[in-house]
């Protein structure tokens, strides 16, 4: 146990339970006000700190962290992504950086299949014909959308998060197509088939959801030549990360009605996404809630908090440590 309770960054207001178990382990600074962090002010906050607790968004970059006080051990990033975080160059000053997978993954999953519905079935058109007080009642016609059961899913990206998402899919008696770094075993890909090139499945998809990592790889995949090779009114849904999809191909495929709909829960440059997203009346499109439950962000706060405390109070591994690429 060190004689002196570590110094902890948090830069965002994380949830209440959070913050008591990061008081009682750490000399804690915390963000009361939630104000988002620019790299001036975070490299002139961390001064000191053993220990960096940060979040989807934070510009914890190369330059920030060159800038970063020799003191500091670890940056626990409270999300499973952490293309936000410049791990090589943590590594090359020896600092630990650490994620928090697996606990978010039901309700990531979950909100995959929010969009997925809310895009087939024009969730947004009726909710804005309500709340206008336009609707003047049922008719046969009125917003029939896409029909879900039956219909053939891909999957971009099979890890635990992409296998939730077919498993509740399965539920619509969808057929799942994926693409995936490595072929998944029969027991994970259960009767899914697999596609080697991510090229070769879109033909196959008439809902395409993205649940693979941002890499420089996968940095604007989707862009207007993939999207020809989806059926014509497919639906594409995103709750990975917004810059996996060229916003330009992708607004303009719907406008053409090439796509059907999207259903989206993140964007490019959060929160200010393209305008043209705004254009589209069928487009359903949420603020970026994959884990917001209150269950999944205080178990996502209690994993960065094992890594953190493993590390600054016992000197162990933690358990959550990520790798350079
Ligand atoms: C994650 O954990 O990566 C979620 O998208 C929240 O940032």
């Amino acid at each position: 146990m060190p004689d002196r309770k570590p110094r902890v960054l948090a830069t965002r207001l994380f949830p209440p339970a959070v913050e008591d178990r990061l008081r009682a382990g750490f000399d804690a600074m915390l963000n009361p006000a939630d104000t988002p962090y620019d790299a001036d002010r975070l490299i002139r906050a961390i001064d000191g700190c053993d220990g960096l607790m940060c979040a989807a968004g934070d510009p914890v970059n190369a330059e920030a962290i060159a800038r970063f006080p020799d003191t500091l051990r670890i940056i626990a990033t409270f999300s499973v992504g952490y293309e936000h975080v410049d791990v090589a160059a943590a590594a090359r000053r020896g600092i630990v950086v650490t994620n928090t997978p697996d606990v978010l993954t039901d309700a990531t999953a979950d909100i995959a299949m929010l969009c997925l519905l809310g895009a087939a079935r024009r969730a947004q058109e009726g909710i804005d014909m309500l709340r206008r007080r336009q609707w003047t009642g049922w008719t046969p016609t009125q917003l029939m959308g896409t029909h879900v059961t039956g219909k053939r899913l891909g999957v971009l990206g099979m890890g635990r998060i992409g296998q939730a998402v077919a498993e509740r899919a399965r539920a619509f008696r969808m057929t799942i197509h994926y693409s995936n770094r490595h072929r998944l075993p029969e027991s994970a890909a259960n009767g899914a088939t697999f596609h080697a090139d991510p090229q070769d499945m879109l033909p196959h998809c008439d809902f395409l959801s993205i649940n693979c990592p941002l890499t420089p790889q996968t940095r604007k995949w989707l862009n207007a030549a993939r999207i020809a090779r989806l059926p014509d009114g497919a639906i594409v849904v995103n709750t990975a990360r917004g810059p996996v999809v060229d916003d330009e191909a992708l607004i303009a495929a719907v406008r053409s009605g090439k796509l059907a709909s999207v259903g989206l829960d993140v964007f490019d440059g959060e929160p200010n996404l393209h305008p043209g997203y705004y254009e589209l009346p069928n487009a359903f499109l949420l603020p970026h809630l994959g884990s917001a439950t209150a269950e999944t962000r205080n178990a996502m706060g209690f994993r960065a908090l094992d890594n953190l405390e493993a590390l600054l109070l016992r000197g162990e591994t933690p358990p959550h440590q990520v790798q350079p690429a």
